[in-house]
């Protein structure tokens, strides 16, 4: 099969960071699907490891943590998918990932893509949804409905980028919150706008002094999605007392001080997406049941694609372009690629 991959970290700009290449095809194991691969969408911890992790020696690494695909066989022990069907996944980060023409990824965290959407809009979804589902409604608690959080708000910076741009409108959608966003520049604070922000404000400025600018009460819950060690003082700063903050990225070590947060007894989540299958909990089948949930609402017009840029085939020429606009910070949505 075709697939894009590396025998070594290396810079974006090193022709050999990413290379077309041959592989065998993988098995499914008992619990797995065999996935006919159509359309992909890069995220950032593709260029964390693709810079970070070099494979074994003479091994190959494939990297890919979204898809979307149809089903050629399952392992012995599945039970919710069947050959031709139509599946939308993040897959889990110790095995291959899915910039293949064929993958395997277990049935508990896959789901049937929604019929609305075509593969390329379908493939922007999964690992952001997941994520931004699992901060708001799992970690952070908050609660679902229109009425249950009426009165307070979530601000959440970064809000343009992949996992931004899906929370945002999960906020807004399921939720009773005041939605605050934050954009650095005018097409990303009009792009957050379109996704059902109330409110935004620009995070290349102080965000405490920006919010009382603006005229708007202490957020009851912050979620700090990239550069949390840049902004978490000003966090601290501007959340209500007894507050929730969740993040998603690696601030540099030393960056975050989180004694900052006891005075006001605001509570840290974390939340990483890869943590149920990497640990296989006996929980997991929950990203199945999310996804499912997720393309329901995209069938049912609550929710949108949140592609921001489609690059072409997918091939190593393609996805170099797409990791060195991911490294560069500027990716509005989620930048999708299809068919090699
Ligand atoms: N833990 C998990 O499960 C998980 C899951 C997904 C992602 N992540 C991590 O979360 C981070 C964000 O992922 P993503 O996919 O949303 O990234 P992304 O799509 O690359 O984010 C791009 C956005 O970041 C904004 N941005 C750039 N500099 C900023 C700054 N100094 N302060 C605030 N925002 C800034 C930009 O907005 P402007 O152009 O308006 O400045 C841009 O729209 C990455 O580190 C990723 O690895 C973790």
């Amino acid at each position: 099969m075709k697939a894009i991959a590396y025998q070594q970290a290396l810079p974006i700009n090193d022709p050999l960071a990413l290379q077309d290449v041959t592989l065998p095809a993988p098995e499914p194991g008992p619990r797995d699907l065999l996935v006919e691969v159509k359309a992909i969408a890069v995220n950032p911890v593709d260029t964390k490891v693709r810079a970070g992790v070099s494979p074994e020696p003479g091994q190959w690494k494939v990297l890919g943590w979204d898809a979307v695909g149809i089903v050629r066989s399952v392992g012995a022990q599945v039970s919710l998918f069947k050959p031709g069907d139509r599946v939308w996944y993040a897959g889990a980060i110790h095995r291959a990932g899915a910039n293949a023409e064929l993958h395997v990824v277990d049935e508990r965290i896959a789901a049937l893509a929604p019929q609305s959407l075509a593969d390329a809009q379908a493939a922007a979804l999964p690992l952001t949804a997941i994520t931004a589902w699992e901060l708001l409604f799992q970690r952070l608690g908050v609660p679902q409905g229109e009425a249950a959080a009426r009165g307070q708000s979530l601000l959440i910076i970064g809000a343009a980028g992949g996992v931004g741009s899906i929370m945002t409108q999960l906020a807004r959608q399921l939720t009773g919150l005041q939605v605050i966003a934050t954009a650095s520049r005018p097409e990303t604070a009009q792009w957050v706008r379109d996704l059902g922000a109330h409110h935004v404000l620009d995070h290349s400025k102080p965000l405490a002094q920006e919010l009382q600018n603006a005229g708007l009460a202490a957020p009851h819950y912050v979620v700090s999605l990239t550069q949390t060690g840049q902004h978490f003082d000003q966090i601290a700063e501007l959340i209500a007392p007894q507050g929730r903050f969740g993040l998603i990225d690696d601030p540099a070590p030393g960056s975050v001080d989180i004694s900052k947060l006891k005075r006001k007894s605001v509570s840290l989540h974390w939340e990483l997406m890869f943590t149920r299958s990497l640990f296989d909990t006996p929980d997991q089948i929950e990203q199945h049941r999310l996804l499912t949930e997720v393309a329901r609402l995209v069938d049912a017009g609550q929710l949108r694609s949140t592609q921001g840029e489609h690059f072409g085939h997918i091939n190593a020429a393609n996805l170099r372009r797409a990791h060195a606009l991911l490294e560069s910070g500027k990716a509005r949505g989620k930048i999708v690629l299809e068919g090699f």
